[in-house]
């Protein structure tokens, strides 16, 4: 069966459900439809009581982060909803009793690589380019990253990462644990479903509870909350400014620290 929307695609194989951003030509940057289009299809599959493994993909590019050009006209309170509402859907990701595997080729940048880290298992491709670039635009990673990457990786590398905002690929991000593994471009799907239907012949309610007893920490939300505060502030100063009308210019920021 196949249901759909428009910046999303649910696929149900068997036990599987397979959640597709669904707009390869923008490189499936997020919008508040795509966040609210992305919830409604993890409510829609925590329901089916067929369903007892998620898989969320890209195609070739798994996800570019945020749209900056919306970005570009947002003020405070816009991007603290955006944040919110991104904070939202990952949190229900990672609160939902079914496990969800990332099935990443190419980019997974900003919100991208976030949309990855909140799943319970990442599989890369071999194409696949990760990172948290947000400090070109003269932004903090705003759907989660400051908490996820630094939990997945260590603080050291999360730092060196988020600061630099350096891209990595699919071998270093295995090596540092980014990803679970990495496997050929033309076979991540196959494997990503093979995992998903080890998972679903498992006992749902261990695996739900497992999955609870290691995500529950409630001094990361606390941490989440306050990166939906601090995102929100950046679209007060210049460099978000100078930042993402570089982007969009195609030139280097000159940042002033104002
Ligand atoms: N939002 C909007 N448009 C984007 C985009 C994004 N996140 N990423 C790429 N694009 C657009 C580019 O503007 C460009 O559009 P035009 O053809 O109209 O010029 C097109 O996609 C192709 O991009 P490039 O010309 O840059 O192609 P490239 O192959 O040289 O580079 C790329 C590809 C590495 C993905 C590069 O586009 C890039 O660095 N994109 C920005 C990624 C980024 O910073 N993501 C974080 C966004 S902020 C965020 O996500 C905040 C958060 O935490 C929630």
């Amino acid at each position: 069966m196949n249901t759909g929307n428009e910046h999303i695609k649910i696929e149900k194989k068997k036990e599987v459900g397979i959640i597709m951003l669904n707009r390869p030509s923008a490189l499936n940057v997020l919008e508040i439809k795509t966040l609210q289009e992305l919830g409604s299809s993890l409510t829609e599959l925590e329901k089916d009581e067929q369903i007892r493994a998620i898989i969320i993909t890209g195609g070739k590019n798994f996800c570019a982060g945020a749209n900056i050009k919306i970005m570009k006209e947002i003020n405070l309170k816009e991007a603290e909803a955006f944040s919110r509402l991104g904070h939202g859907v990952y949190n229900q990701m990672e609160t939902m009793r079914k496990p969800v595997i990332a099935a990443v080729a190419g980019y997974a940048l900003g919100g991208g690589c976030e949309l990855a880290l909140a799943c319970d298992i990442r599989i890369a491709g071999e194409s696949a380019k990760l990172g948290q670039p947000e400090v070109n635009l003269g932004l903090i990673p705003g759907f989660g990253g400051t908490q996820r990457l630094s939990k997945l990786v260590g603080v050291g590398k999360a730092k060196e990462m988020i600061f630099t905002g350096e891209i990595i690929d699919a071998k270093e991000a295995e090596s540092i644990g980014l990803v679970n593994r990495v496997e050929k471009d033309e076979e991540l799907m196959a494997k990503a479903e093979e995992m998903a239907m080890t998972i679903a012949q498992k006992a749902p309610v261990a695996v739900k509870m497992a999955k609870k007893l290691i995500n529950e920490n409630q001094e990361m939300e606390e941490r989440l909350n306050k990166e939906i505060t601090l995102f929100a502030q950046c679209f007060t100063t210049q460099d978000r400014v100078e930042g993402i009308n570089a982007f969009l210019e195609k030139r280097k920021p000159k940042f002033k620290g104002t």
